[in-house]
């Protein structure tokens, strides 16, 4: 009797549990470990990113401008994107190319003017285009009428904007600047007897973000971009806002210790960084149905989620460095050296997962910092240009965390390959020309790397929309040479063509636009060892889709492990037929399993 009394319970309460189990699976609750996310129209859009200065001249001097732009709207919507990235347009002398803000309200000059801008913004917005700005906010331009002030004298109520270090004090602890031939990032200012922070050019000081009065100012000034209606903001080297103003001494052993060996991984999130940007999301973010990308300067695969958990009230998506820096030759300036393809799908793999629970990602291969993706991670060879970049095409809008597609990479231009110095424009390039001459280098191998590797100009030639003289960039002389081959690498010639990189991109922004599993689906690497092919599943909502693609020359041999044979081929760069244990050199295969 007591056996049975007993029996019956256990029988109840296994009964309870697969019913409140089978509920719960029912609900979507208990589906087999879901990822946590909520859909928003940032993580399903494709992002744009327009460099203004060599878009669209439309007045004759040399120089990309807003009426450019406007004049290009339908054809950026042509493109299926949602969102376009603009960098910096405000008032600036130009030592980096607008990332030295002299006047953060203001248009600089050579773009157009504020009437330009709001005609621009309309044009978006009436096309269901967001836009996102540039904010550049670690450092001004040294032409910002907050430094003029501020370096005047010492108790000038603008000195606490920066960050000063009264010369008696003796010479301060070494802080690396980029763009400096000496690489310092401090400069001795005769007016006030101090030095001053510059992470950057000598012409970008450091803000200095503990004075909460500079704080209320940058927060204003983001209100005021988006009352007049912007979207978002894409945040500069956001993690080196904060820093220690105490300055201390630091040694290469306590870099190697705590910052693995990494100088910008000191020189960011200092303390009271979250603080900052949780205030900046309680002053100003929070108000609006925006979007904020964090470049990732100094980011670690561990403190990355931090800036984006939903929960703390930050930031919405961030992008690492880790996958552009990969195969660069220790003690050269970005010089690309051999890379496997295993650590390039480790890196990309590791960081999709960092933010698969409750955060989100970007997924990037080209912008205004970097060589042409296909230049670089592709094969620009004549007879691999346009399928490598294909290729590498598919991959952004395939993986997880927001796409963000570079101008000119959706018609697969190149590097500019510039055979001289005098060719370049950029502070970077310069700088580092500057130091291997000072330490007596090889400067002729110094140009060759960069034809490969990552000198900024070869990113950032006129966009090629023809082939007339400077490719239809501008009637004038463009403030950077035009790659040769615009005469017939252009956007003219691949409207007409079907089978061009422009029409493939389309195909694939409507393609991600279409599967929700691009999106949201859970990320799967196969065949991980393999030498040559990056293969993956995105599975969302009983939808999986297959990823293959052939980052050799060569054929490739892949083993996803799956059963493919029923599969539905959603696309191929080759066209036709796609086999699904074998890889044409830079085939990309995109299929719909059948489950
Ligand atoms: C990152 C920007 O992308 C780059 O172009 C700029 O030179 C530095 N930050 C400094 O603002």
């Amino acid at each position: 009797m007591k056996f049975n009394v007993a029996k019956n319970t256990i029988i109840l309460i296994v009964l309870v549990i697969i019913t409140s189990n089978s509920l719960l699976i029912a609900q979507g609750k208990m589906v087999e470990k879901e990822p946590k996310i909520e859909k928003k129209w940032w993580k399903e859009a494709v992002v744009y990113q327009i460099y203004p200065r060599s878009f669209k001249d439309t007045d004759g001097d040399g120089v990309g401008d807003l009426k450019g732009i406007i004049s290009k709207l339908d054809y950026i919507k042509s493109l299926g994107i949602d969102v376009v990235w603009l960098n910096p347009i405000y008032g600036s002398p130009n030592a980096d190319n607008g990332y030295d803000i002299s006047d953060y309200q203001a248009i600089m000059k050579e773009f157009g003017t504020m009437e330009d801008f709001d005609a621009l913004l309309k044009g978006m917005h009436e096309r269901g285009l967001k836009l996102v700005m540039d904010l550049v906010v670690n450092h001004s331009s040294d032409e910002h009428k907050w430094f003029q002030e501020s370096r005047k004298s010492r108790d000038n109520p603008y000195r606490d904007y920066y960050h000063w270090w009264p010369a008696e004090k003796g010479k301060p602890a070494f802080r690396p600047g980029a763009f400096e031939a000496d690489g310092s990032g401090w400069r001795y200012d005769k007016q006030t007897d101090s030095y001053y922070l510059h992470y950057f050019n000598y012409k970008q000081p450091d803000l200095n973000w503990e004075n909460p009065k500079l704080r209320q100012e940058i927060f204003s000034m983001m209100n005021w971009w988006f009352k007049k209606g912007i979207d978002g903001f894409r945040m500069d080297v956001i993690p080196f806002i904060a820093k220690d103003t105490t300055f201390p001494v630091i040694t290469q052993e306590e870099l190697d210790k705590n910052y693995q060996g990494r100088w910008d991984v000191f020189m960011a999130s200092g303390p009271h960084l979250h603080d900052y940007l949780k205030e900046m999301n309680k002053e100003v973010l929070s108000k609006y149905d925006c979007m904020a990308l964090a470049e990732g300067a100094g980011m670690t695969l561990k403190s990355a989620h931090d800036f984006v958990d939903a929960d703390r009230k930050e930031l919405d998506m961030g992008y690492h460095f880790e996958g552009t820096n990969l195969g660069y030759v220790p003690g050269h300036f970005k010089k690309a050296g051999k890379y496997l393809l295993v650590d390039f799908k480790k890196i990309y793999s590791d960081w999709n997962d960092t933010y698969s629970e409750n955060g989100w990602g970007t997924i990037y291969l080209g912008n205004h910092d970097q060589p042409r993706m296909t230049s670089r991670w592709g094969n620009d060879a004549p007879e691999f240009r346009v399928l490598s970049s294909k290729m590498l095409t598919t991959f952004l809008l395939t993986m997880g965390g927001t796409p963000y597609y570079y101008n000119g990479d959706e018609i697969g231009m190149i590097n500019a390959k510039f055979d001289k110095i005098e060719d370049y424009r950029d502070i970077e390039v310069f700088a580092e020309y500057e130091k291997v001459k000072i330490a007596g280098g090889d400067l002729k191998q110094f140009i060759e790397d960069q034809k490969t590797g990552g000198a900024r100009d070869n990113g950032r030639t006129p966009f090629q929309w023809n082939a007339t003289q400077n490719g239809g960039f501008s009637t004038g002389e463009p403030w950077l040479k035009v790659n040769d081959n615009h005469t017939f690498l252009n956007a003219e010639a691949q409207e007409k063509d079907p089978n061009s990189n422009l029409n493939y991109f389309r195909k694939m922004t409507k393609l991600r636009k279409s599967n929700l599993a691009l999106v949201y689906g859970k990320y799967t690497l196969l065949d991980k060892e393999n030498p040559n092919v990056y293969a993956y599943t995105r599975e969302f909502e009983g939808k999986k889709l297959l990823v293959m693609l052939n980052f050799s020359s060569q054929k490739a041999v892949v083993k996803t492990g799956l059963n493919a044979k029923n599969a539905t081929v959603l696309s191929n760069n080759y066209g036709g037929k796609s086999s699904t244990t074998e890889l044409r050199p830079y085939e990309a295969v995109v299929m719909q399993l059948k489950l």
